[in-house]
């Protein structure tokens, strides 16, 4: 099977190093929590992923098949991550694929490369349509090593016997393209997902058991209160880490200006970084709850189009999406939906799923008012540059 691209990797772009430039939460502290989704089959590795505090879990899946195990859109390589797999390997067989299954999501590619080094014995399968920004380059500059790169669909898919896979797209984004690769694990019924569709967990997952802090950070309402941990607390700043993840400014919330910041900032007990110093530019309005609950009602985590890929990727490809979700209904034995963030797995199936497509295609789709409002003036601001297209993308 022909490689990916036969451009040799200059080794200096190889080494290249992109993650100390971004401030991503938790910096170098990178903890992996490992939790065994299906007995014996499914495995999920979670580390949490942020700008600053606001940081969501991200998820990669292992998978037990009949010639080894698959590593399901990418996590960062530490010490960590690697005891886990090599200790999955021990006890399941060799690391025998990599599939980052995403053209356009950063976070599960950019740690592709090392992990693919980290494994040399795998092939790493991508989606069609992988870009870079602002330039172009080969995906061998970017480190993915082309001899055993393969790309999905186009050289056929791997596993094909035991997994049933389902492109989402390609969607043109102007700057670059959105395609995703879902993939249904018969034996577990496991319906894998990267960022189309998600289950937001009403309570606190539990990586943040191992540090707390960026819960307890968003938990107060002022720079100058300390940094308190108590499960309502851990709730309240679940609750609004979902709301500033979703929306990116949710509508009940106020960020302060500069002089109102600094006026609280530096208070006793808070001048360390773990508290920022107590700079802390946010007010949350009375009603702010409203908003998560009206995101993740009360109970089990329900399947959803997260509103950011909903306003930012999906708003002109409506159509298109519920004719994906419409065809995941079509495959046998789905049980469990196993998204790349937030809750894992979460029951699932052609009704639910036929349920879910039947909202989309009804609701208002997109809208512009109230939470959305700062995604639909990004959106907009994209079109206005001819960033994105002002087309249906699909
Ligand atoms: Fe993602």
């Amino acid at each position: 099977m022909p490689a990916a691209s036969a451009v040799p990797t200059p080794p200096a772009l190889q080494r290249w190093a992109w993650w100390p430039l971004l401030p991503l939460y938790p910096y170098g502290r990178r903890r992996t929590l490992v939790r065994e989704l299906i007995p014996g089959q499914v495995w999920s590795l979670e580390q949490l992923q942020g700008l600053l505090y606001v940081a969501v879990p991200i998820r990669m899946t292992v998978v037990r098949l009949r010639r080894g195990l698959m590593l399901y859109a990418p996590l960062p390589v530490t010490p960590e991550l690697v005891a886990a797999l090599r200790q999955l390997e021990a006890d399941h067989g060799p690391v025998r694929t990599i599939v980052l299954p995403t053209a356009s999501g950063l976070e599960h590619k950019l740690p592709a490369p090392a992990l693919a080094r980290a494994f040399p014995e795998a092939e790493l399968w991508v989606t069609p349509g992988q870009w870079s920004f602002p330039l172009r380059m080969p995906l061998s500059w970017l480190g993915f090593p082309a001899a055993r790169t393969r790309v999905l669909f186009e050289q056929g898919v791997p596993h094909g016997d035991e997994l049933l896979w389902r492109a989402l797209g390609p969607f043109d984004l102007g700057i670059g393209t959105f395609m995703e690769a879902a993939c249904l694990h018969r034996a577990s019924g496991s319906l894998l997902v990267t960022d189309a569709l998600v289950a937001i967990d009403p309570h606190p997952p539990e990586i943040f058991n191992a540090d707390p802090t960026p819960l307890l950070f968003h938990a107060r309402e002022r720079g100058d209160q300390p940094l308190e941990d108590t499960p309502e607390l851990r709730q309240r700043g679940w609750r609004r880490l979902v709301l500033f993840a979703s929306y990116l400014r949710p509508a009940p919330l106020t960020v302060l200006d500069l002089p109102d910041v600094l006026r609280r900032a530096f208070a006793p007990g808070l001048r360390n970084p773990r508290s920022h110093f107590g700079l802390y530019p946010f007010q949350w309005h009375r009603n702010w709850e409203d908003a998560f609950l009206a995101l993740v009602p009360e109970g089990a985590p329900r399947v959803q189009v997260a509103p950011v890929l909903e306003r930012l990727v999906f708003p002109r490809a409506r159509d298109a999406l519920v004719a994906w979700i419409r065809s995941l209904t079509e495959l046998p034995e789905i049980r469990w939906l196993v998204p790349a963030h937030y809750a894992a797995p979460v029951p699932c199936g052609a009704e639910i799923l036929n349920e879910l497509a039947d909202e989309l295609s009804t609701r208002s789709w997109a809208p512009d008012e109230g939470n959305w409002s700062t995604l639909a003036r990004i959106d907009g601001a994209l079109v206005k540059l001819g960033l994105v297209p002002s087309q249906p993308s699909a």
